[in-house]
């Protein structure tokens, strides 16, 4: 009894692995009638908007491959391409309201299926990271933010990074799970500024 059961127990792990191996993987993303039901299944609906799905840029085709090496060249090509794109402020000011930047990064409004194309976007900053911490609700995908500035200090190289991070991290880490925020123009440049303050200025309770 025993041993009939390890029997198929083994047989059940073998197949498994087997279905879930690169090479079976690889095969039902390229087949032609997984494509038909994906194409077929998934409706744009408002801000979603699947055609964006399909038609991946270079940076999300190089980051769904199955193993994209982060350290070739192909990726250093691509994150220098990125970093081209940034938006960097001729006025300097980076530093906005941090109160305002606060309610940006606890909302995850804007880009879903029950939202409109005018709702407004927020960050979901929350989502990921711990930025204040009386904010117990957050995610911990991303790395803790809590004292931001006063840990990194406020320097422009501080700054300038912090802004390249936001308006596109895949400039600085090719598959990075990070929203690209002004590259897809998720937030505006004034939104940026205020998220920037929540991290980034020395008065923000983050910094405190
Ligand atoms: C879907 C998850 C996710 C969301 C939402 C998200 N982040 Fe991130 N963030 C990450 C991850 C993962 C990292 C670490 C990898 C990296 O550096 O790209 C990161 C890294 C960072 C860093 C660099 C931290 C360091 O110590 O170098 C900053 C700054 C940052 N995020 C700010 C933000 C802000 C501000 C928002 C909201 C506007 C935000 N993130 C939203 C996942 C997220």
């Amino acid at each position: 009894m025993f041993k009939g059961n390890l029997f198929i127990l083994t047989v059940l792990v073998g197949l498994s692995s087997w279905f879930n191996s690169p090479t079976v993987l690889a095969a039902e993303f390229n087949s032609p009638k997984l494509n038909d039901l994906l194409h077929g299944g998934l409706q744009s609906k408002g801000p979603v908007n699947f055609t964006k799905f399909f038609d991946q840029d270079s940076t999300q085709k190089f980051c769904s491959e199955l193993k994209p090496v982060v350290s070739s060249d192909e990726a250093k090509r691509l994150m220098s391409e990125n970093l081209k794109g940034i938006k960097f402020l001729e006025d300097g000011a980076y530093i906005g309201d941090w109160a305002r930047g606060e309610l940006i990064a606890q909302s995850g409004k804007g880009l879903r299926f029950n939202d409109s194309e005018n709702t407004k976007n927020g960050g979901n900053c929350y989502a990921c990271h711990q930025i204040q911490k009386e904010e117990l609700a957050h995610g911990t995908l991303g790395p803790s933010l809590y004292r931001y500035g006063e840990i990194r200090g406020y320097s422009d190289e501080v700054i300038r990074y912090t802004w390249t991070k936001i308006f596109n991290p895949q400039a600085l880490l090719i598959c990075s799970n990070m929203p690209r925020y002004g590259h897809n123009k998720i937030l505006s440049i004034s939104e940026m500024r205020d998220v920037m303050a929540l991290l980034l200025d020395p008065e923000s309770p983050v910094n405190q």
